[in-house]
C-alpha cells in the first residue's frame, strides 16, 4: 500500500533541485523587493537619518544599554535631549518660584531621594503634569531648567516622531516611546504644545490616529499602575481647553503659569537685563515692572531687545563714519537709560497693535 504513492528517484531528486532552484531565486527576489519598497518609502532616509542622531546622541550620553534598540525605540531616541549641554537653569527664570517649588517637590525630588516617597501610596508621584497658561511666559524653559536639574533622561517628544504614514507603524512607535523610556530610566518624556499632539479626538480623525492615541493612553495607564518605573510624561499648553479630556486626566499634576504680575515682572527684567548696562538699573527696572502690565516674560524680552537697539542707533547716527568702519575693536556703545525703555514700550505697543497679535488694551480688559 506504501508503494503505491512512491515517487520514482528521479522525479525525488528532480523535485529537490527545483524547489531547492526555486528557493534560490527567492532570496534575490526578497532583496529587490526590499529595496524597491525602501526606495519607494520616502521615509526611509529620514529614518535614517534619524537613527544617526540617536546612535551620537547614546553614546554623547555615555549611555550602556544591555540589549541594542530596536528600530522604532532609535526614531524615539533620536529626540533625546543632552541636558547637560543645555544652559537653562532656575537662575534664569524671574518671578516663578512657587512654580519651581512645586516642580521640585513633584519632579525633582521623586527622581532625586525615591526613598522620601516609597513609604506610603499617598506619595506616589504623578506619572503626568500638565504646565499650562498664556504663551511666552516660561513653560518651555521651566521644562528644560527641570530636565537638567532632575538629572533624568529627557526625551523632547516631536510628534513626527509618533506618527508615522505607514499603518501599524505609529502604534509601533508609541510601544517605543514607553520601552525606551523604561530603558532609560529615570525618565522625563515632555511633549511641547501637547494640545497639537494629542488634541481632543474626533469624528475626524483617522482611524489609525485614534488607534495610535488609545495606545498611549493604555501605555501611559500602565506606568500609573507600576509604581516602580521612575518615568514622567510633562505636557506644555498655551491652550489646555484643547487637550483632549482623557490625557488631561492623566495629568493629574496642573501647574498654571499666568502672565506676570508687578513683581514678577520686577524679577523677569531683573534676569533679562543681568549684564547690561544701565544707568540708575533699580529704578528703571522697578518703573518698567509697573508700566508693563499685561506683558508676558517673552514680551519683556522683546521690550529690552529693543531698548538695547536704540543704543546702536545712536551709536550710529552720532559717529556717521561708524556705519563704514569694518571690524571696529572696540565700540564703545553709552549706557542703557529709562528713556531707551520708555521709547522701546511705545514701539512695542504700536507694534503689537498692528499685528494684532497682542495688545496691552486687550490683556488689561480680560484681567478686568
Ligand atoms: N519667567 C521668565 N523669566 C525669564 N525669561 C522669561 C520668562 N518667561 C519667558 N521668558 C522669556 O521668553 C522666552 C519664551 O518663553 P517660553 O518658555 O518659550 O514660553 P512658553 O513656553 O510659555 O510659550 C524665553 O526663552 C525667555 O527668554
Ligand atoms: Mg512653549
Amino acid at each position: 500500500m506504501g508503494n503505491s504513492f512512491s515517487v520514482p528517484a528521479k522525479t525525488k531528486g528532480e523535485i529537490i533541485v527545483t524547489l531547492v532552484g526555486f528557493g534560490v531565486s527567492l532570496v534575490p527576489a526578497y532583496y529587490i523587493f526590499n529595496t524597491l519598497l525602501k526606495r519607494l518609502d520616502p521615509t526611509d532616509s529620514e529614518k535614517k537619518k534619524s537613527e544617526a542622531i540617536a546612535q551620537k546622541m547614546i553614546e554623547r550620553l555615555g549611555i550602556c544599554l544591555e540589549e541594542p534598540l530596536s528600530e522604532y525605540e532609535l526614531c524615539i531616541a533620536s529626540n533625546l535631549v543632552d541636558t547637560n549641554s543645555m544652559v537653562i537653569e532656575w537662575k534664569d527664570i524671574g518671578g516663578l518660584e512657587h512654580i519651581i517649588e512645586e516642580i521640585n517637590e513633584v519632579i525633582i525630588l521623586p527622581f532625586t531621594r525615591p526613598d522620601l516617597f516609597s513609604s506610603s501610596e499617598l506619595l506616589q508621584p504623578p506619572k503626568g503634569v500638565l504646565l499650562y497658561g498664556p504663551p511666552g511666559c516660561g513653560k518651555t524653559m521651566l521644562a528644560k531648567a527641570t530636565a537638567k536639574a532632575s538629572g533624568a533622561r529627557f526625551i523632547n517628544l516631536q510628534a513626527s516622531a509618533l506618527f508615522d504614514k505607514w499603518y501599524g507603524e505609529s502604534q509601533k512607535r508609541a510601544e517605543a516611546i514607553f520601552s525606551l523610556a523604561a530603558k532609560l530610566e529615570p525618565t522625563i518624556i515632555f511633549i511641547d504644545e501637547i494640545d497639537a499632539f494629542l488634541r481632543a479626538r474626533n469624528t475626524n480623525d483617522h482611524e489609525s490616529t485614534a488607534m495610535v492615541k488609545a495606545q498611549f493612553m493604555s501605555l501611559w495607564d500602565g506606568l500609573t499602575t507600576d509604581a516602580s518605573h521612575k518615568i514622567l510624561i510633562m505636557g506644555a499648553t498655551n491652550r489646555p481647553m484643547d487637550v483632549d479630556p482623557a490625557f488631561r486626566r492623566r495629568m493629574p499634576c496642573m501647574l498654571q503659569i499666568n502672565l506676570p504680575t508687578e513683581s514678577e515682572r520686577e524679577k523677569i527684567l531683573q534676569v533679562v537685563l543681568r549684564n547690561e548696562d544701565i544707568t540708575n538699573k533699580a529704578s528703571v527696572v522697578k518703573e518698567m515692572a509697573a508700566n508693563c502690565d499685561g506683558l508676558s516674560g517673552s514680551d519683556l524680552k522683546e521690550l529690552c531687545r529693543h531698548a538695547a537697539l536704540f543704543r546702536v542707533r545712536d551709536y550710529i547716527n552720532n559717529e556717521p563714519a561708524a556705519r563704514e568702519m569694518v571690524g571696529e575693536a572696540n565700540p564703545v556703545l553709552r549706557k542703557m537709560n529709562l528713556q531707551d525703555f520708555k521709547r522701546a514700550l511705545e514701539k512695542f505697543r504700536n507694534m503689537s497693535l498692528l499685528s494684532g497679535l497682542f495688545s496691552l488694551e486687550m490683556h488689561t480688559a480680560e484681567d478686568n
